[in-house]
């Protein structure tokens, strides 16, 4: 099964951030679930929340396997873990909303730049007026990084695919104001990680 250990380290301070932010009850749209260790874990902890996973169709197998295995036992009262649905971010069919909240996390830079304005438009274009787009990761401001590790792991995605890297905060927050998404918060987390948060106007 597929397994992240940057997820297992880290799950926790964003499960407890996502406590903070998240209406209950709330239903929630996860970008690029990876391995589902996410999805599995916040549902396992916070109440009253129904958590849609989603994964491009070539990594879908993976996800649906922890979730098949993991994601229907020891749910938080009134909380679901649904089968993960497909989603390219550059794709037009994104799921149905509206949703209370979209949620991706260290996904920003691995999808290609060019990926990133589809993100912002396609969260806005399924989140309820208020809904919060809550992204996690490394982020820049104006090409600096606040770590040297945030820095060598730049240099090292930009040397596999000048595609990756990671991303501004501001040009993520200036994709979200053409949007219709206005920057709420920007959370530090543990490791030099973020925590963008934008709502829809
Ligand atoms: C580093 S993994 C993160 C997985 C998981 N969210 C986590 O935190 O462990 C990056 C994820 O982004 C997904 N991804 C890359 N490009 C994407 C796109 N265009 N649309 C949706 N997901 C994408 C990949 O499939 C991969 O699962």
């Amino acid at each position: 099964m597929l397994f992240s250990e940057a997820c297992e380290r880290n799950k926790q301070s964003i499960a407890a951030e996502l406590e903070r932010w998240l209406p209950r009850p709330a239903l929630a749209l996860e970008v690029g679930s990876g391995s589902g260790q996410h999805a599995v874990h916040v549902t396992r902890t916070l109440s009253q929340l129904r958590w849609l996973p989603s994964e491009r169709p070539e990594a879908l197998a993976g996800l649906q396997q922890r979730i098949d295995l993991e994601g229907r036992s020891q749910l938080a009262a009134g909380s679901s873990l649904a089968d993960a649905v497909a989603l390219d971010v550059t794709d037009t069919g994104w799921p149905t909303g509206p949703f209370d909240a979209v949620f991706s996390a260290n996904t920003a830079h691995i999808m290609p730049a060019a990926a990133l304005p589809h993100l912002l438009t396609g969260a806005a274009s399924v989140l309820r007026p208020g809904g919060l787009l809550l992204l996690y990761g490394p982020f820049s401001d104006c090409g600096r990084h606040s770590a040297p590790s945030n820095a060598a792991f730049d240099a090292h995605l930009r040397s596999l695919d000048a595609a990756m890297g990671v991303r501004d905060a501001d040009w993520i927050v200036a994709l979200g104001q053409s949007a219709g998404l206005a920057s709420v918060a920007d959370v530090a987390m543990p490791a030099n990680n973020r925590l963008l948060v934008l709502a829809r106007r």
